[in-house]
């Protein structure tokens, strides 16, 4: 895909705009109000094929049993699938205990925030390297999972499928940043994704990016 123009007036007010709607209607939820990486770890991995509300149970009840990354590397992996039950996509436990062995064999338990190194991590993809640098670190690192992806698609492509426009939406995602606010702003990203700008009957009325969003408003394909 080839590149697109966003003014500066769009990009600003498009900033602008999430991080107001994100102090008001940002949720409180339990893995921002931690900077461990071990616990941003945990969250991300689980929140990847899931939705919050089921993985909140869940990520309590894993760090009940695993506080550290040293306790989850030292448990057995037939105990860890187990307590995984009933998430699913039953290869993210398995990666889990991988990336904890790996943290307490080479970085003492702890992960390096160099996205390189964590690249290394058998089980660290792209999506997750940017959320512990962005969660953990405070590093103003790009994310882009299906929600982001959707919003920045939305607001700023509005033609072609999202999915196959991947080099375009990471360029995208890191180019909006602002700076010194990657915390907050890609916090709001998925918030406003999971609120606002929802896969299925967006709430396009009360969107604060609907005077420049390439897709308001938004007519859904109906079979
Ligand atoms: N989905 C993936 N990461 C998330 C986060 N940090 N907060 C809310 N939803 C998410």
């Amino acid at each position: 895909m080839a590149q697109i123009s966003v003014s500066s007036g769009h990009k600003r007010k498009f900033r602008e705009r999430l991080l107001k709607w994100y102090a008001h209607h940002g949720r409180d939820l339990p893995w921002r109000k931690t900077a461990v990486p071990y616990k941003i770890l945990v969250s991300e991995i689980m929140l990847q094929q899931t939705q919050v509300d089921r993985v909140l149970p869940k990520y309590r009840e894993w760090l009940a049993k695993y506080p550290t990354m040293e306790d989850l590397a030292g448990a057995p992996l037939s105990d860890v699938k187990k307590t995984w039950r009933p998430l699913g996509y039953n290869v993210r436990p398995v990666r889990l205990h991988s990336i904890a062995r790996e943290s307490v064999a080479r970085y003492g338990g702890t992960l390096p925030r160099d996205p390189e190194r964590l690249l290394a991590f058998k089980g660290i993809g792209r999506y997750t390297a940017g959320a512990i640098r962005a969660f953990a670190f405070r590093e103003d690192a790009p994310i882009l999972d299906t929600n982001v992806m959707r919003v920045l698609h939305r607001v700023f492509v509005g033609k072609g499928d999202a999915k196959k426009q991947k080099t375009l939406l990471w360029d995208l995602s890191e180019a909006m940043i602002p700076k010194g606010k990657g915390y907050d702003f890609n916090q709001a990203l998925m918030d406003f994704g999971a609120m606002v700008c929802t896969a299925r009957d967006p709430y396009c009325l009360l969107c604060p990016m609907k005077d420049f969003c390439k897709t308001y408003p938004f007519r859904p394909v109906r079979r």
